[in-house]
């Protein structure tokens, strides 16, 4: 036996005998054992411990174990752990009511679920109920969970094994300035095409069909894709003009990842629904849920809305939701994503681009952030080819690994490194992680034309 093989323990070896995971051949699997976690950090049974700038999954948006929201979950559950969804309770009524407030518009009612899939599935739903339409509009370049009609309506290669999928869901192309679907050579001209792109969509879908478009506002995994000035303004002009129910999809990109409680606010503009999970409070019991402007929720005022679930607003995750609002604001957390974002992440990758030959692009706002990988910076070549795995993977799995050796736990997808830790990371941590991460990428350097 190694060293290794010795310090792995029982829970190493019932997750290998037992756990099936996520998205996973499981016979390649080796996980980590992680035993415990503060802030920024967490640490394995072997006693190694590392910076998350993963947030795990991009959730963990207050840190790991935020001590007065482990209390309020434990005060919860002395005095009510759970409770049918068709009871009132005080800390799923407080939730609904904060979560209203913070959002935009006439958003102002709110449909809890357990997490992200859920909340967009209930979306849709809502739209074609309230609209009496069923085609639903969705971006190439897009994740939205991975129950039946959530993976259909997601745009990366997760969705291929899910096919034929829930049927009524159309792709279009959103905008992506430095891979541009339309030629575009700039912001300005990407947002233009862009919109004139999903104006034939509808006119060729026949837009009095089509219920919802759904987009995330800041498209998540499929790369920190931050839309065009212009854009989102357009797509609710597109939506008003045909009677549209507009989706922002923001389980990723919500509550302070962008610097915003909800990242339309960076554009002024109020969807029709918003979806939510996530950094609502930071995964330590499954939240998610759907913000509902008062005309939608109306079209159900009469007539019963069609879905449900037994955990729908689950006293222990909406009371860890309450604390975590208070938290944010006690703390000025949304403050401090726009701090980080500003005057530390951008101003230090920028300084990488300039530095590293494999560096195409630097982009994002708040907490949430991007490096595109690439082969040559002239042909935009991708450092790894488009869903790349095996041998075809390995520069992205070397620069991972470089990262995990010098204490830091990166998240990566594709050509890409994303900068996502929790948003309560101290300027000291992050300049920490970020000088780590310039290490690192001299191991996708040697993949690059200089
Ligand atoms: C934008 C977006 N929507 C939906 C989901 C699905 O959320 P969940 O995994 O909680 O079902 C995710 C998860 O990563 C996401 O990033």
């Amino acid at each position: 036996m190694t060293s290794l093989q010795t310090a792995r323990s029982q829970a190493y070896l019932d997750d290998r005998a037992h756990v099936f995971h996520s998205w996973s051949a499981q016979a390649a699997l080796d996980p980590l054992v992680v035993v415990g976690a503060e802030g920024s950090r967490f640490w394995d049974d072997t006693g190694t411990t590392y910076l998350d700038f993963a947030s795990q999954l991009v959730n963990v948006n207050i840190g790991h174990q935020h001590p007065k929201l482990v209390a309020a979950i434990k005060e919860q559950a002395d005095t009510l752990c759970t409770i049918a969804p068709f009871m009132a309770n005080p800390a799923r009524s407080e939730a609904a009511r904060l979560i209203a407030e913070l959002a935009p518009g006439d958003l102002d009612m709110v449909f809890f679920t357990n997490g992200g899939a859920e909340a967009t599935e209930n979306a849709i739903r809502m739209a074609r109920g309230h609209t009496g339409r069923f085609k639903v509009l969705t971006t190439y370049r897009s994740y939205h969970g991975s129950t039946n009609a959530a993976i259909s309506m997601t745009g990366d290669p997760r969705r291929w094994g899910s096919e034929p999928g829930a049927p009524g869901m159309v792709k279009f192309w959103g905008p992506y300035t430095y891979r541009s679907a339309f030629h575009a050579a700039n912001d300005v001209e990407e947002c233009e095409r862009a919109l004139a792109h999903l104006a034939d969509v509808l006119m060729v879908e026949g837009a009095q069909h089509v219920a919802a478009i759904v987009l995330e506002t800041v498209v998540g995994t499929n790369g920190i894709l931050v839309p065009p000035d212009g854009y989102l303004e357009g797509v609710r002009a597109l939506c008003d003009a045909h009677g549209i129910v507009m989706i922002a999809d923001e389980v990723m990109a919500g509550f302070g990842r962008c610097g915003e409680w909800f990242a339309v606010d960076h554009w002024g503009v109020a969807p029709d629904l918003i979806c939510f999970a996530k950094g609502v409070n930071s995964g330590y019991v499954p939240l998610g849920g759907v913000v509902i402007s008062r005309r939608i929720a109306d079209s159900f005022a009469d007539r019963p809305y069609p879905g449900g679930l037994t955990y729908s607003g689950h006293p222990l995750a909406c009371a860890s939701a309450v604390a975590s609002i208070g938290i944010f604001k006690e703390e000025g957390i949304i403050e401090h994503a726009r701090h980080l974002g500003t005057d530390i992440i951008g101003p230090a990758l920028a300084d990488m681009a300039a530095r590293h030959p494999a560096i195409g692009e630097v982009r994002g706002l708040g907490v949430f952030w991007a490096i595109e990988l690439v082969k040559d910076r002239a042909t935009r070549e991708p450092l790894v080819p488009f869903n790349a795995a095996g041998a075809a993977a390995a520069p992205m799995v070397e620069l991972a690994n470089a990262c995990k050796q010098r204490g830091l736990w990166p998240f990566t997808h594709f050509n890409r490194l994303h900068v996502v830790p929790p948003i309560t990371t101290s300027d000291d941590e992050m300049r920490e992680g970020l000088a780590i991460i310039g290490e690192a990428l001299a191991v996708a350097d040697a993949h690059a034309t200089a």
